[in-house]
């Protein structure tokens, strides 16, 4: 399974805070996943930054975003990524919504977004590394099955 992780962030991107986010997300899935292929990039809020880091990822089977799905004028990510995408995923953004909602009432401000693009799931997390950590542990039980339906290796 190959997994591209783009913190989409203008402040880790500068480097004024560390990501912690993104090596978050990669260690949750390495520890389950052992032959997981992971990558990770940091990118600013700009839309075309955002396309090319999608663009090069083009061969992953799965590209998890985090940051950029809130209120700020900078936020773009779930809109960048609606716009790239072929199809939309919204059982993924339901329940990744309604999950954190029970962790906090702030997950009701999360835009994020997932969809496919031609064989790549794309999924959007929030920022924080509260939330990244159970986001991907929501996901990671359907990320082979997604794979093999996208696929077409059946069920
Ligand atoms: N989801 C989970 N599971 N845990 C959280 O702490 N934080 C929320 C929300 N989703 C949070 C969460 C907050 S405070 C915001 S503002 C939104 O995600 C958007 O975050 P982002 O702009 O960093 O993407």
């Amino acid at each position: 399974m190959k997994v591209t992780v783009i913190t989409i962030s203008d402040r880790a991107s500068k480097g004024i805070y560390e990501d912690l986010s993104g090596p978050a997300i990669e260690k949750i899935i390495q520890e389950t996943i052992a032959a997981a292929e992971i990558s990770r990039v940091i990118v600013p809020d700009e839309k075309d930054e955002i396309l090319k880091a999608l663009r090069e990822a083009a061969s992953a089977d799965f590209i998890l975003t985090t940051g950029g799905t809130g209120l700020s004028q900078r936020d773009i990510t779930p809109e960048v990524c609606r716009e790239y995408c072929d199809s939309s995923l919204p059982g993924i953004s339901e329940i990744l919504r309604s999950e954190s909602y029970k962790e906090t009432p702030h997950a009701m401000l999360s835009r994020g977004y997932a969809g496919i693009k031609d064989k790549t799931v794309i999924v959007n997390f929030p920022g924080s590394v509260k939330a990244v950590t159970l986001c991907t542990k929501i996901l990671l039980p359907i990320m082979d099955h997604a794979i093999k339906m996208i696929n077409n290796e059946g069920h």
